[in-house]
C-alpha cells in the first residue's frame, strides 16, 4: 500500500463560520481568540473522530447491563501546540482531551530567511511509541515550523500514523514539504489556501495569527 498525506477540510457550517470571522481584517483580537478556540475545537473534534483511542466494556445501567465504549485512558496523549499562534488552537482542543499531556514548542520565524529558530523545547526525551500526538499551530505557511516539529516527534519516538496535524490555513508548499517526507500523516485544516507571498504570509490567509491572537 502506498502512503499518501491525507488533508481533511470538513465541510462543517461552524467551521466555516469561524473561519470567516478569523479571516476578516476588522475582526478585533478579543474575538480573533474566540475564532480560534472554536476552530480548535471543532477540527479537534474532526480528528478524534478514528484516532482517539476507546476500549469496549459494559455498564451497569439503571434497569440492566448495557454494552458500552469508553475513551482508553492507558494510551498516552499528548497535544503540542507551535508558539506562540498554535496556543489559540490549544483551548478547544484540550477540552475534548482533557487527558491529553500539553508539551510546548517554541518556534518563530527568521523574518529574513524564514527559517524556524527554536526558543523553548519542552518535548520529553522520548515518547511510547503508542503515544497519540495532536499538533497546533493555525498556519502551514512555507512549512518550516511543521516540519521541524514533525522531526523532533519522531526522533523521540513517536509513529507519524498517530499524528494528526490541526491548522486553521494550509498551503501548498507546506503540504508539498510533509507529504514527501511523512506520507502517512494527516492534517485537519479550516481551509486551503493558494499562496504564500514573499514575506512568507498566506494569502489570501489570516495575516499574522499569533499578533492577531495576542494584540501585538
Ligand atoms: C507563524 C505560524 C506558524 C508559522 C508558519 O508563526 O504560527 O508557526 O509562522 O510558517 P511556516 O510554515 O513558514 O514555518 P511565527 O513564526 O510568526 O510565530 P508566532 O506564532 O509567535 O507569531
Amino acid at each position: 500500500m502506498t502512503l499518501q498525506l491525507r488533508v481533511y477540510v470538513p465541510p462543517h457550517p461552524l467551521i466555516k463560520h469561524w473561519l470567516a470571522v478569523a479571516r476578516d481584517v476588522s475582526t478585533p483580537s478579543v474575538l480573533f481568540r474566540t475564532a480560534m478556540t472554536e476552530l480548535g475545537r471543532w477540527l479537534t473534534y474532526e480528528a478524534a473522530r478514528e484516532w482517539l483511542p476507546t476500549q469496549d466494556t459494559t455498564v451497569q445501567g439503571p434497569l440492566d447491563i448495557a454494552p458500552a465504549t469508553v475513551v482508553n485512558p492507558e494510551v498516552p496523549m499528548a497535544v503540542v501546540p507551535i508558539l506562540r499562534a498554535g496556543l489559540g488552537l490549544l483551548e478547544g482542543a484540550q477540552t475534548l482531551l482533557p487527558l491529553a499531556s500539553i508539551y510546548h514548542l517554541g518556534l518563530v520565524r527568521d523574518e529574513e530567511t524564514l527559517e524556524p529558530l527554536c526558543y523553548l523545547n519542552k518535548l520529553p526525551k522520548t515518547f511510547d511509541p503508542q503515544t497519540r500526538v495532536l499538533i497546533t499551530d493555525p498556519m502551514l505557511a512555507t512549512g518550516g515550523s511543521i516540519m521541524a516539529t514533525m522531526v523532533e516527534l519522531t526522533e523521540r519516538g513517536v509513529d507519524p500514523s498517530l499524528i494528526r496535524v490541526v491548522c486553521v490555513v494550509a498551503a501548498p508548499p507546506a503540504l508539498q514539504k510533509l507529504s514527501n517526507a511523512f506520507p502517512g500523516l494527516i492534517v485537519y485544516a479550516a481551509t486551503i489556501d493558494e499562496t504564500v507571498n514573499e514575506q512568507g504570509f498566506i494569502v489570501p490567509g489570516l495575516g499574522d495569527a499569533g499578533d492577531r491572537i495576542f494584540g501585538t
